[in-house]
């Protein structure tokens, strides 16, 4: 066993864990350090403690999970199951040191492969066997014996009531982890599908993907809370407002525009909805009917921290497109996004700018609005490599959408 570092936390991400890691990295701070990855686990050091990981979890768009490593192993280790049975049962001992309760634990065992299955069962029986004997009675609740489902542990309070314990091999090392927070789907179901206003033609944008553009921007910190800093948010393609909703439950101040006079009604519905829903004190939006093509820097409060928005991604197509449509939509697309670019240029907005744009998919790749880079580093961006490809955008796609978002960071120089 080696030295425990105390805050280090494992990140299970989502189904994009490209996007999911960049959004990750835009929240570490100096301090903060990426240890590993392995198929869809991060292992990350963090510079201080999380106080509240639920509340870090509900604002990351891209984590499904966190777990905190209670022990950390080098690879390969040939009494894991005894040793991993020791951890967690002292971890049980001492989290249920004062109830007299039944105690309800899981364990799941991941990127271990062939080995899962017998590690998973021998740890859960000889926990069991344990507990018992000490007079302790139990229940596991994975007695089909693989991975508890996050459902469950939502179910089951495990994080509060209960206890969920991961054995995870990320690169050389084996972290044996308690979940600390799940994913509160129950929460972006609510906001997906409950808002009262829905447009299906211009699209809207999974709450989810807004978080994760949001954090993209580095507005979000792991070592501190945006309440005390309120910074502005300000998307040009305000739709219906999915953006400016998770950044209003983020605690940001919003600023918020489209073309459409009812896209502009839509925002305010939905924003009066989540204030009342999510009972937000005093949230502070300002939204306007506003062509990009007109917009002036009167029309905008002086301080913006962050521009994010999801631009016109085409008409909705309900088949996949032939090649002489995807010409036809990226034409028009190309002169509505660099027009939008050399808006944002002249309007000399030194904060970081997130835009969703369209690209086609076309069977193994995609065809993406050429230009777009070229004509930023033209009008005196930078470009984050949000990946290491030339492009250094970042592709969210749904399996069921012919249109996927070309995701951008650029900065003013
Ligand atoms: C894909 S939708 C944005 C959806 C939004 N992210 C959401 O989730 O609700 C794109 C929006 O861009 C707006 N739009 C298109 N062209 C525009 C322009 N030239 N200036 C401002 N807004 C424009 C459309 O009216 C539309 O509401």
């Amino acid at each position: 066993m080696v030295s425990l570092d105390q805050n280090l936390y494992i990140f299970s991400l989502g189904r994009v864990p490209e996007l999911s890691f960049m959004e990750l990295k835009g929240l570490m701070s100096e301090g903060d350090q990426m240890i590993g990855y392995e198929d869809g686990f991060y292992a990350l050091s963090l510079s201080k403690p999380l106080s509240n990981p639920q509340g870090i979890l509900n604002i990351l768009g891209g984590t499904i999970k966190i777990s905190k490593v209670l022990s950390e192993l080098r690879f390969p280790v040939n009494t894991l199951t005894e040793t991993a049975c020791a951890v967690i049962t002292h971890r049980i001992l001492e989290k249920f040191a004062s109830s007299s309760s039944k105690i309800v634990y899981g364990i799941s065992v991941h990127n271990l492969h062939a080995k899962s299955e017998n590690i998973l069962k021998n740890s859960l029986k000889n926990i069991k066997k344990f507990l018992t004997e000490n007079g302790r009675s139990s229940r596991f609740v994975n007695k089909d014996f693989q991975n508890v489902h996050n459902v469950i542990v939502v179910q089951e309070k495990m994080i509060d009531k209960g206890l969920e314990a991961s054995i995870i091999k990320i690169g050389e090392k084996i972290y044996i982890t308690e979940t600390v927070a799940i994913q509160d789907f129950e929460s972006y179901e609510h906001r997906d599908f409950n808002r009262p206003a829905r447009n299906m033609d211009s699209g809207m944008l999974p709450p989810k993907t807004a978080q994760i553009m949001i954090n993209l921007s580095g507005i979000n910190k792991f070592d501190s809370s945006l309440q005390n800093k309120s910074p502005v948010i300000y998307d040009p393609f305000c739709g219906n407002g999915t953006i400016l909703c998770e950044a209003l439950l983020m605690g940001a101040e919003v600023v918020g525009s489209d073309k459409a006079e009812k896209a502009i009604k839509d925002t305010q519905i939905n924003i009066n909805w989540l204030s009342k829903e999510y009972e937000l004190q005093e949230p502070k939006s300002y939204i306007f009917a506003k062509d990009i093509n007109d917009l002036k820097a009167s029309d905008l409060p002086d301080k913006i921290d962050a521009i994010i928005g999801e631009s016109y991604l085409g008409p909705r197509l309900l088949r996949k497109p032939t090649l002489e449509e995807i010409a036809k939509i990226s034409a028009e697309l190309e002169t509505l996004y660099v027009a939008t670019l050399k808006k944002l240029a002249e309007l000399k907005i030194k904060c970081p700018i997130i835009l969703a744009l369209a690209a086609f998919r076309d069977k193994f790749s995609y065809r993406y609005i050429e230009s777009i880079p070229e004509k930023a580093l033209e009008f005196g961006f930078t470009i984050a490599p949000l990946s290491p490809k030339k492009r250094s955008s970042l592709i969210y796609d749904r399996p069921d959408q012919f249109v996927a978002r070309e995701i951008f960071c650029f900065q003013l120089k």
